[in-house]
């Protein structure tokens, strides 16, 4: 583990700095977030994936501290009586006196404690003001001023340095939770964040520059299903198209093989998120692919909770209407078998024409008479408590994006974070994700952004931008991402209409790949996936930079907008095979990239130009 064993601390002005070394073996780590077992957004996801590595590497000094809520505590935490005899003090105090903390001991252990965001920063401020012999960490993963200003159609990032902090935040009535983030900071032994674009934002905004960069990994080995994402996909894939029969039943004119999933997800904070620009570039990509005749349809999925009440009718009908067709071939097709068996039992070959009865057309006639709808298929899939408001919503009635036969792209748009016990689509989200083609997340303000990093461990596709920490992270480390199906689109240096234009230009590029393109593309997105495990990401200050893919032309230009190379008859089931076949193989005679690559072996790689894949060279030195 690439984690310091000594702990050294930054001055603090006006502040009693930390002027003692002590060896971490014997010390405590309290880490504390409201996001602890309490899913709202990412720092749930950082302090999930970082649990197990982080417990490996603090055995029972480890605890993690966050709000009590009854069903998270039910479903996510298992309760058990803590060992260290401080601590049962410490809780049976607490528990006796209504919740003061009490740490009570002759001989007190060494104490780290590390605190997210402004909510937990209180603590931090608490445990300073107190004089408390603990050693604070304070790790944002966002400013509020700069959420809040980015949210409101603020030119953020050319105006950064020079905002009059206090102002803005008392306009935006967000004075004394943005007091609360500015002590936390300050109070702070040692103050980090996400991603540097984070940390110029924090020096500006917070007047403190984070001492240590903390960019975001995964626990990649739960992500990652080795030789076997490509057979997820396809699994996954089948899941939503089921849904998707559903939801377009009575208008199922398209080919569902030439059907493409793309979708956004996370919080609900729409520009920030790039659920504006998503939108409006959907809108330009109907338009092309209507005037291109183009066979494909694509799907967009916006995974946003917002506040409703409950699934809508008409979507909860189309599932219904698709089991019950479901059914009726059932029940015909047990009819049809018994006769066919009657048949063969007297030696006959079936009169083919008989086989099927009065009633057997009856059955079906009723089912496709239950397919009949008087109305185009649901753009949202809930009862939308403020319908009218919603920014989803009225973009879409803007573009005019309402499902109808004609467009090419089609919107659904699911106000609640997925569930693999939802009546309605019944998959988890790392189960959709791989169901889908590629996820689009042009954000605005985007500390980090789990989301397409998530994607990248499954093998599947992202567009994020410049203006996230992930994809700048991205772009710094890897010779060519758009090669690897990592996508960044330019929000920082280009207005927001040509950024539109270019975020409708990758994915209509991407509607043109053929099926054997997109698996090849996805071979090499999932290549990707150690770079982001907790392991590995904090090597990256090392310098290294993952090369160009084997087929990719070296030059700049070509290899812009790379996608998988053509080849004649590409998109046939032959070639499909051919590649799975040659995947196999590779598994077989265990020539793949190893799964720790670039770092463990201390592996250097230089930017080739060879197109050579596997130029990887190994200095072990
Ligand atoms: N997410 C989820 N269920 C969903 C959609 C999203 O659990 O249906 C999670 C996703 O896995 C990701 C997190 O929400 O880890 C969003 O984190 P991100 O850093 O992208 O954005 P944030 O919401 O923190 O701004
Ligand atoms: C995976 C499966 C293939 C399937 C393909 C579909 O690669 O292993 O059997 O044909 O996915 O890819 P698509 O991009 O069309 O969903
Ligand atoms: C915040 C940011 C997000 C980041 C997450 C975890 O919620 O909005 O970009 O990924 O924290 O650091």
């Amino acid at each position: 583990m690439p984690l310091a064993r000594s702990l050294s601390v930054t001055s603090l002005s006006g502040l009693e700095e930390w002027d003692e070394e002590f060896d971490l073996e014997d010390a405590v780590l309290f880490e504390i977030a409201w996001e602890v077992a309490n899913k709202v957004g990412g720092i749930y996801t950082v302090i999930q994936t970082k649990a197990r590595l982080t417990a490996e590497e603090w055995g029972e000094n480890y605890f993690l501290v966050g709000p009590y809520v009854e069903s998270n505590v039910r479903t996510q935490v298992e309760l058990i009586e803590p060992t260290n005899p401080i601590l049962k003090r410490t809780i049976d105090k607490m528990n006796s006196s209504g919740c003061k903390f009490a740490a009570q001991s002759e001989d007190p252990p060494h104490i780290v404690a590390h605190f997210h965001e402004w909510l937990a920063g209180l603590g931090l401020v608490l445990c300073r003001e107190r004089q408390l012999s603990i050693a604070t960490i304070f790790t944002t993963h966002a400013t509020l001023l700069g959420r809040y200003l980015c949210a409101g159609n603020v030119d953020f990032y050319n105006n950064l340095a020079k905002f009059n902090v206090d102002k803005e935040a008392g306009d935006r009535q967000i004075y004394h939770r943005y007091c609360l983030e500015r002590a936390a900071t300050h109070c702070a032994h040692v103050f980090t964040t996400v991603s540097q674009i984070t940390a110029i934002e924090a020096e500006h905004l917070l007047k403190r520059k984070p001492d240590v960069i903390t960019p975001n990994g995964l626990n990649v080995k739960k992500f990652q299903a080795v030789h076997e994402f490509q057979n997820l996909h396809a699994q996954s894939k089948n899941r939503i198209q089921e849904f998707v029969r559903g939801h377009f039943y009575g208008q199922l004119d398209f080919n569902m093989d030439k059907c493409l999933f793309l979708f956004i997800a996370g919080r609900y904070e729409f520009s920030n998120k790039g659920a504006d620009l998503f939108l409006e570039a959907l809108a330009r990509l109907n338009y092309l692919l209507r005037v291109n005749h183009s066979d494909v349809t694509v799907i967009a999925f916006f995974i946003m909770p917002a506040r409703t009440n409950n699934f809508n009718v008409e979507t909860l009908k189309g599932q219904a209407v698709r089991k019950q067709l479901w059914d009726t071939a059932q029940t015909v097709k047990e009819r049809f078998g018994k006769k066919l068996y009657e048949s063969l039992l007297h030696g006959q070959l079936p009169d083919v024409s008989k086989m099927l009865d009065k009633e057997d057309f009856t059955i079906m006639k009723r089912a496709i008479f239950a397919t009949q709808r008087q109305s185009q298929p649901p753009v949202c899939t809930h009862n939308m408590l403020e319908d009218n408001g919603d920014p989803i919503l009225n973009s879409v009635r803007r573009i005019g994006l309402f499902n109808s036969s004609s467009d090419r792209v089609k919107i659904i748009f699911h106000p609640e974070f997925l569930s693999s016990t939802s009546p309605l689509l019944p998959m988890d989200y790392e189960e959709f994700v791989r169901g889908c083609h590629i996820g689009v997340f042009p954000s605005y303000y985007e500390p980090w952004g789990y989301t397409p990093a998530e994607c990248t461990v499954m093998g599947i596709p992202s567009i994020s931008t410049n203006l996230s920490g992930f994809g700048c992270f991205m772009e710094e480390h890897i010779a060519d991402p758009s090669a690897y199906g990592i996508y960044i689109l330019d929000r920082r240096y280009r207005g927001v209409d040509e950024s539109c234009n270019q975020l409708t230009s990758y994915l209509f590029q991407f509607c043109k790949q053929s099926r054997r393109q997109r698996i090849i593309q996805r071979n090499r997105t999932e290549r990707l996936s150690d770079l982001l495990d907790w392991n590995i990401i904090y090597l990256h200050t090392t310098g290294f930079r993952y090369p160009r893919p084997a087929s990719v032309p070296p030059s700049p230009a070509l290899s812009r907008h790379s996608s998988p190379r053509h080849s004649e008859g590409e998109d046939n089931d032959e070639d499909e095979r051919y590649d799975e076949d040659v995947e196999a193989e590779k598994d077989r005679l265990n020539i793949r990239q190893p799964t720790s690559l670039p770092f463990k072996n201390k592996l250097s790689l230089s930017q080739t130009t060879s197109g050579d894949e596997e130029s990887v060279t190994s200095d072990k030195n």
